[in-house]
C-alpha cells in the first residue's frame, strides 16, 4: 500500500462519522479531499475532523464529482440516494463504497450494478459483518468443506425493542421500509456469502406491526416510534435453485426473550454445523457416535493489538477496500450479490403485500 489514494464522503451523518471516517483516517495512504452533504455544517465538521489541509466542502455532490483527483467516493446518505449518486459517482470515473442496502429497491441496484459493468469502475457495498473474524473463520469452515452441502439455513437480525427513531430511519420514503431493509439486510447478505448461493427460486413472506407502543422499552427512547407506517416484525421462507431453504427472521421491536443480533445466522450442512450468533461461532457435528458442540475462541486471548482478532468489522472493510482499489482486485462484496439480497429482500415485502410466493425466473 504504497500510493495516496484520494477518497471523497457523500453523506457526512451517523454512518459516516461511525465507521467511515474514522476507519479510513486510519489508513495511512488514503486522504479524504472532499465532503459534501446537503446539511453543510456536517461537510465543514467533517472536513475539520477528518480532511486534509486543503479538503473542499460541497453541498452539491455533483460538484464533488467534478473533481478529477479524487479516485474513490463512499456514499452515505439515506438509501433513496444510493443509486442515483453512485450511478453519477460511477460515471464520472470513480470507484464506490455505498452503504447498505445497496438501494430501496431492486430495480435501482441493477441500475447500480449496470453502472458499474458499463464503466469498469468497481462498486461495493457496506456488508461489513462479512469481514467480522467469526465470519471470515466460518467462511474457512465452508471452504474447507467441514460441513459439506448446506441446505438449511437461518438467519437472523431479531430485536427485542430496538427501533432506531433517529435521523431518517423511519421515514419509509428515504429508507424504502423498516428491519428488514435495515437489519435483514446484513443477515441475509452473510447467509448468502457463508452458503456462497445466490440463487433464489422463491420467497414468501410476511411482515408484521401489531405492538400497541413499540416505543415503550426502546433502547434508543421514546420517540413517538408507534406512528411509523413501517414493519415492526418480519419472517421470510427463502428457498433457493438447489432446494436449500433459508428462514429469515427479523425484527425492530418484538415480544420475544431471545433476541439474535443483525449478522446472525445457522447453517446446516450435510457433515456438520454451525451457528454464528451475536458473534459466538460454535459448530457441531457427530463424533464418536455423539453429538458434540465446539466454540471456536476468535477472540485475541489477551495479546493486544494483535491485528487479526482485535481488528474491527469496520476498519478491515476500509482496508480491504483500499487494497481491493491499489491493488486492482474485487472487493469482499460484489455488486451482483449486493443486488441478489435487495432482489430476495423486496420480494418479502411483495409477497407479504400479495400473500403470495414471489417466484424468481
Ligand atoms: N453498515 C451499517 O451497519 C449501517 C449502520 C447505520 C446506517 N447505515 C446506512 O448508512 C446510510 C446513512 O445512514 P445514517 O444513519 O448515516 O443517516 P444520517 O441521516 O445520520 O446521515 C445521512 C447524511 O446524508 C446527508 N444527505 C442526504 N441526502 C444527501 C445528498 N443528496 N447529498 C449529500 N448528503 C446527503 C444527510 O444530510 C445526512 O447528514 C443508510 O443507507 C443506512 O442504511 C449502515
Amino acid at each position: 500500500m504504497d500510493r495516496i489514494v484520494k477518497v471523497g464522503i457523500i453523506g457526512c451523518g451517523g454512518i459516516a462519522n461511525g465507521k467511515h471516517m474514522p476507519s479510513l483516517h486510519q489508513i495511512p495512504n488514503v486522504e479524504m479531499v472532499a465532503f459534501c452533504d446537503i446539511v453543510e455544517e456536517r461537510a465543514v465538521k467533517a472536513a475539520e475532523q477528518y480532511g486534509t489541509e486543503d479538503a473542499k466542502v460541497y453541498t452539491d455532490y455533483k460538484e464533488l464529482l467534478k473533481d478529477e483527483s479524487i479516485e474513490v467516493v463512499h456514499v452515505l446518505t439515506p438509501n433513496k440516494e444510493h443509486a442515483d449518486i453512485t450511478v453519477d459517482a460511477l460515471y464520472a470515473g470513480k470507484h464506490v463504497m455505498c452503504e447498505k442496502p445497496m438501494a430501496k429497491t431492486a430495480a435501482d441496484a441493477r441500475r447500480m450494478v449496470e453502472a458499474a459493468k458499463a464503466t469498469g469502475k468497481k462498486l461495493t457495498i457496506g456488508y461489513q459483518h462479512r469481514q467480522k473474524v467469526s465470519a471470515q473463520v466460518a467462511k474457512g469452515y465452508v471452504e474447507n468443506d467441514t460441513l459439506g452441502e448446506i441446505y438449511y439455513a437461518n438467519c437472523y437480525a431479531v430485536r427485542r425493542r430496538g427501533t432506531p427513531n433517529w435521523g431518517v430511519f423511519l421515514n419509509e420514503e428515504e429508507q424504502g421500509g423498516g428491519p428488514i431493509i435495515d437489519i435483514a439486510t446484513h443477515s441475509l447478505d452473510l447467509t448468502l456469502y457463508l452458503m456462497n448461493n445466490y440463487e433464489p427460486a422463491l420467497v414468501m413472506g410476511r411482515t408484521h406491526k401489531k405492538l400497541e407502543h413499540p416505543e415503550a422499552g426502546n433502547i434508543w427512547g421514546d420517540n413517538g416510534v408507534s406512528t411509523t407506517p413501517l414493519e415492526e416484525a418480519a419472517c421470510a421462507f427463502i428457498q433457493m435453485k438447489n432446494g436449500a431453504t433459508i428462514l429469515l427472521e427479523t425484527s425492530w421491536a418484538l415480544n420475544t426473550a431471545e433476541p439474535i443480533s443483525e449478522g446472525s445466522c445457522v447453517l446446516c450442512g450435510s457433515k456438520a454445523g454451525l451457528s454464528l450468533k451475536d458473534n459466538k461461532l460454535v459448530l457441531n457435528k457427530i463424533e464418536l457416535n455423539r453429538p458434540v458442540k465446539t466454540e471456536v475462541d476468535t477472540s485475541a486471548g489477551g495479546v493486544a493489538f494483535y491485528d487479526g482478532a482485535s481488528a474491527t468489522p469496520q476498519l478491515t472493510e476500509a482496508v480491504n477496500w483500499i487494497n481491493c482499489i491499489i491493488n486492482d482486485t474485487d472487493p469482499v462484496v460484489l455488486p451482483e450479490q449486493a443486488l441478489v439480497v435487495s432482489e430476495i429482500l423486496e420480494a418479502i415485502y411483495t409477497s407479504s403485500k400479495t400473500g403470495k410466493p414471489v417466484y424468481f425466473e
